[in-house]
């Protein structure tokens, strides 16, 4: 059984186009309702970005940020998702992401405090 885990997990690895995948809510809303976007989203979307590019994260087989529009948890945002582990976090500040990125991203581990 234990190798059939080893060979699923292994797997999933060779069939992940990114390792990682993080989509991060930019959605404007016209209707004055809440969204990411009125929280800063799309400067910490670019800061993300730029920050992965910087760190060699961001390529094919690795990293990748999206822009998203609406992930229909509008009121606990600003959010992010990250796929394939289906974490979704809401975070403040670029602290916040430089967080997520140190211990998610590289290091596999979720960011409890953020976590929704
Ligand atoms: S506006 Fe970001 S989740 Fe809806």
């Amino acid at each position: 059984m234990l190798i059939f885990f080893k060979y699923w997990a292994r797997l999933k690895i060779i069939m992940s186009y990114y390792t990682k995948h993080i989509f991060i809510c930019i959605n404007q809303r016209e209707d004055g309702k809440e969204c990411c976007n009125d929280k800063k989203s799309l400067e910490i979307f670019d800061y993300t970005k730029k920050k992965c590019i910087s760190m060699k994260l961001q390529k094919k087989g690795g990293i990748r940020v999206n822009k998203a529009g609406c992930l229909d948890r509008c009121s606990e945002g600003p959010v992010m998702v990250i796929y394939p582990d289906n974490i979704w976090y809401k975070y403040k500040d670029k602290n916040d992401i430089d967080e997520i990125i140190n211990k998610h991203i590289i290091n596999n581990k979720v960011v409890t405090k953020l976590k929704i």
